[in-house]
């Protein structure tokens, strides 16, 4: 490697709308791989990232919420903050574009644009989708609505978001004019677009059919950056946004140094999902060539993560927040998980079992078990010391060197070309090779005899080396992973990615006496179902608006009381310890509870029509009232209380407690 550039790397700003899924994060962790790995290459990286703050989307939801705009977006600034700190994300910079320095350049830049007539004046009437900030023709949109006459009254974007009919006075952008000189950058930058196929969906759909100027301005609003010389227009929140990757390194301002460092010497790479490749393959190339500025060097376009049931969406009932799954699984399974299952190129599927799946073979079983084996071992035939590397001493020896080796090389080029599963593929070819290594040598026969020393050592030194290689290869991927392996080898945390090779255990390193699992096996079914669970749970809690009770009389049998009246009753928890019939009495039924006295109860209820099988209770959680004065029943039973139930049809069932809950409990 001898480019050493500074590298620039960006996500795209989140529209603070809502609660962050695993969608975003995927890419925040993509980007943070990324960043890692150049940092460890030794680069000097910028990494930024940071929200989108203006437009109709964010002005609605704080009015929706009853709160202004700014207060809205400052509480899910810092909400955003907290996960990309549990997702130990490694950025240099959180940009919002209500940023006072942002919000200048936005301005200054507009009022260029209108001076030197690449922005214009004119007339807008189209199709707007709200969620996705974006005009579309009709001819666009996935479906179009009509009344009966036949008259279009609206529609849906390809997003699936509702469009409405837009008409207003409106800036426009001189696209047009820029299209041969765009498509000659396409030509001489073959690599602009990764993965390469998505070009042509560009070509095709956007600027084959002829590049219209796009409006540039809003009136219907007031959330966002007003236009200087005509403050009733707001900015386009897309023009908005994508400055960001400019002013967020002091394009404009007079601190600059970041801007010269990053853009004009370095090497500028954006990561989007495929949603918004439009606007960054199209749009920002022109808005940079209309400002004469550096065009970006790559532009990574990721597929999505999808559900069973298609898009991640709260009223399915599917969506998947990484707050959980990092609070149940921890913060590596996730980034993991995250990094491998997404095919460069296309969607990828998330499903609870593939979830716990490679929790459970591919780092639990083939990792975990390669390092516990090492570390056991070399405990048990070295005293924990790891003999001296040396290359090619076993007959076995010689396959796994060149394996480690060309899987080192392979992830190389895998990470440049930003294709994480396949560099995560070549890390486990080394740990599965490893782990064969562990069969073909089998070091507990070597151990029976004195005379194979010599191997026994080679092959311990050949599984400490190769699983140190691993280490490093997964510090991008995992960083608590990487550590946690090297510690256990006895080894300092991983540095520098370069010039990495099986050599380079000092002599005298020992390994910890005892290994620590660094992965769990799972419970596959109950994990699966706890996931499912909470994917459920999660869409019930969406944000939706706060209910509020109609003002009506409210439906009761009896009449109203005070609450003091109410507060004098003791109800408790009291659970069944025996239950029978009594003698006498087709009605009657006689319990013994513990409601929590030190003594048990005995209270006789007149439910045993509705319980046949009076057993069933026994071993039940009951409401009982504590504080009814005892009375006497059936001549010679004292009953202590009174068994609570619900009535309904002709039936009655008693009021059961979660059997968490200790007997005795008062309830009120
Ligand atoms: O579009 N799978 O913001 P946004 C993978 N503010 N990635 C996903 C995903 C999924 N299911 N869902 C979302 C905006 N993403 C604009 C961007 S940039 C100048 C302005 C990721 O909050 C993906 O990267 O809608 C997508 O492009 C981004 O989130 C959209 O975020
Ligand atoms: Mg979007």
């Amino acid at each position: 490697m001898t480019d050493k550039k500074p590298f620039y790397i960006t996500t795209p700003i989140y529209y603070p709308s809502g609660k962050l899924h695993i969608g975003s994060a995927y890419t925040t962790i993509a980007c943070d791989v990324l960043a890692r790995y150049k940092r460890l290459m030794n680069h000097e990286v910028f990494y930024l990232t940071g929200l989108d703050e203006h437009g109709q989307k964010i002005q609605t939801k704080a009015e929706e919420a009853g709160i202004t705009p700014q207060t809205y977006v400052d509480g899910m600034a810092s909400d955003v903050k907290k996960l990309w700190a549990l997702l130990d994300i490694s950025y240099d910079k959180f940009i919002r574009t209500t940023d006072t320095y942002h919000e200048e350049v936005v301005a200054q830049v507009f009022e260029k644009l209108l001076a030197q007539d690449d922005i214009y004046l004119g007339e807008y009437s189209g199709w707007y989708s709200v969620s996705d900030e974006e005009f579309f023709t009709e001819s666009q949109l996935e479906e179009v609505f009509h009344d009966e006459n036949g008259k279009v009254i609206g529609g849906t974007a390809p997003s699936g978001h509702k469009v409405e009919w837009v008409s207003e006075e409106s800036y426009f952008l001189r696209l047009g004019k820029y299209a041969d000189r765009l498509l000659a950058f396409y030509k001489e930058n073959p690599q602009f677009i990764q993965p390469n196929g998505r070009l042509n969906e560009m070509l095709k759909n956007f600027i084959e059919p002829g590049l219209e100027d796009l409006a540039v301005s809003r009136t219907t609003f007031t959330w966002g950056v007003k236009v200087p010389s005509n403050p009733k227009h707001v900015v386009y929140v897309w023009i908005d946004a994508l400055l960001n990757y400019a002013t967020a390194l002091g394009y404009g301002q007079k601190d600059s140094h970041n801007f010269e460092k990053f853009w004009n010497q370095g090497r500028v790479f954006h990561m989007v999902g495929k949603d918004i490749l439009r606007f960054h393959s199209i749009y920002w190339p022109i808005l940079l060539m209309m400002l004469e500025m550096k065009l970006p060097e790559r532009l990574i376009a990721h597929g999505w993560f999808v559900m069973k049931d298609g898009k991640m969406s709260k009223s399915k009932g599917n969506v998947v927040y990484p707050e959980m799954l990092v609070e149940r699984y921890g913060l590596d399974a996730l980034r993991y998980y995250l990094m491998r299952s997404l095919p460069v190129g296309s969607d990828g599927m998330f499903t609870p079992e593939d979830y716990i799946g490679r929790i459970n073979y591919e780092l639990a079983n083939d990792l975990g078990n390669l390092l516990n084996r090492t570390i056991a071992m070399i405990n048990k035939y070295f005293d924990g010391q790891i003999p001296d590397y040396q290359a090619g001493v076993t007959h076995f020896d010689a396959d796994l060197e060149a394996v480690v080796a060309a899987q080192i090389a392979e992830y190389h080029v895998q990470m440049e070309a930003v294709d994480y599963p396949r560099a995560l593929e070549a890390v486990w070819t080394i740990i599965s090779r490893a782990n064969k290594y562990i069969d073909e040598t089998a070091p507990w026969l070597l151990a029976k005899e004195d005379g194979n020393k010599e191997d026994l050592a080679s092959v311990m030194a050949h599984l400490a080396a190769s699983l140190r290689v691993v280490a490093h290869l997964l510090q991008p991927f995992m960083m608590e992973t990487s550590n946690a392996i090297m510690t256990q080898l006895g080894l300092e945390a991983v540095a520098d990615l370069e010039n990495l090779s099986l050599a380079g255990i000092p002599p005298q390193t020992t390994v910890i006496s005892k290994g620590q699992p660094i992965f769990p096996r799972l419970d596959m079914e109950e994990e699966i179902a706890y996931i499912k669970a909470e994917m459920e749970a999660g869409s019930a809690i969406s944000q939706e608006k706060e209910w509020v009770p109609e003002e009506v009389e409210l439906k009761s049998e009896k009449e109203e009381i005070r609450f003091e009246t109410f507060d004098a009753v003791e109800i408790r928890v009291a659970e069944v310890k025996e239950v029978a019939k009594v003698e006498g009495s087709d009605k009657l039924l006689r319990f013994r509870l513990d409601a929590g006295d030190g003594e048990d109860r005995q209270i006789l209820s007149g439910i045993a029509k509705f319980y046949p099988n009076e057993q069933e209770l026994v071993g039940k959680k009951l409401q009982i009232v504590a504080n009814l004065k005892p009375r006497k029943m059936m001549k010679k039973y004292v009953s202590q209380g009174m068994i609570l139930s619900a009535e309904h049809g002709d039936r009655l069932t008693v009021l059961t407690v979660d059997p968490a809950v200790p007997n005795g409990s008062v309830i009120g």
